[in-house]
């Protein structure tokens, strides 16, 4: 299993702090962002990673990050010239991934959970992380799972204006190596971009062939990509370190 962390992007939404640094240099409490993503992986046994960047400030990412030794892990680099959409880091990483399976990790997606146990049990197909939110306005800007008790997914859908479940999909994702030919043949959605979740996407191929399956987890997740969620991340991180 290999891992990506997908780190391009403008972050519009979190200027003016991002005009001149990469959102996933901001601070979150103590660290870099991206320091939360790459441990995420490292916890869940995964060392062989491949970081995706935007080409402003790729070599600050350089600098911080180097060859991944200091984690005790191995990293690439590869640029995103334009920010296409989530799948387009399946293309990106075709040669790194080499037919192997992968797990990708938003580089802006702070969690407090161990994933190694979901992760082992891969076999095939797709596997995404579907937490419960309490907040219909957060949900409805995110990737939504509609379930039965048992698991079985009835709707996928991206940042609906009615979602039909409180369950989202949060961004880390595993996949078997036929995603890399999945994402090559996706079409843009209607926002012009090569999706994840949504129609067409990564998510729904594998779940119109049966493939997907969902792991509900509790504990802490947040996306730091705005204002107020990447305050609480870095207030949820300062107060854990106090306990
Ligand atoms: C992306 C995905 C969405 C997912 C979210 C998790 O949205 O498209 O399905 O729920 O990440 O962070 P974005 O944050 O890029 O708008």
């Amino acid at each position: 299993m290999k891992g990506i962390i997908l780190a391009g992007g403008r972050a519009t939404r979190l200027r003016p702090l991002t005009w001149v640094i990469s959102k996933q240099l901001l601070p979150v409490y103590n660290k870099p962002m991206i320091y939360y993503p790459i441990e995420t992986l490292i916890k869940a046994g995964i060392k062989d990673i491949l970081i995706i960047l935007a080409p402003e400030n790729s070599g600050l990412f350089l600098n911080l990050l180097g060859t991944g030794e200091e984690f005790g892990a191995h990293f690439s680099y590869v640029i995103q010239k334009e920010p296409r959409g989530l799948a387009e880091a399946f293309i990106l990483a075709e040669d790194f991934l080499d037919h192997d399976d992968v797990t990708m990790i938003l580089g802006d997606n702070i969690f407090d959970h161990d994933f190694s146990k979901e992760i082992q049990n891969f076999k095939k197909g797709g596997q995404i992380y579907c937490k419960k939110l309490d907040n219909i306005e957060d949900v409805k800007r995110l990737g939504v799972i509609e379930m039965k008790e048992d698991g079985t997914i009835l709707s996928i859908e991206e940042k609906p204006e009615k979602p039909k479940s409180m369950y989202v999909s949060v961004g880390i994702y595993t996949y078997d190596h036929r995603v890399v030919e999945i994402a090559k043949n996706l079409k843009p959605s209607k926002r012009g971009e090569l999706e994840i979740s949504g129609d067409p996407s990564v998510n729904n191929t594998y779940w119109k062939m049966g493939e997907l399956k969902a792991c509900v987890f509790e504990s802490y997740w947040q996306d730091a990509g705005t204002f107020d969620s990447l305050l609480e991340a870095g207030n949820h991180m300062s107060e854990k370190s106090y306990k």
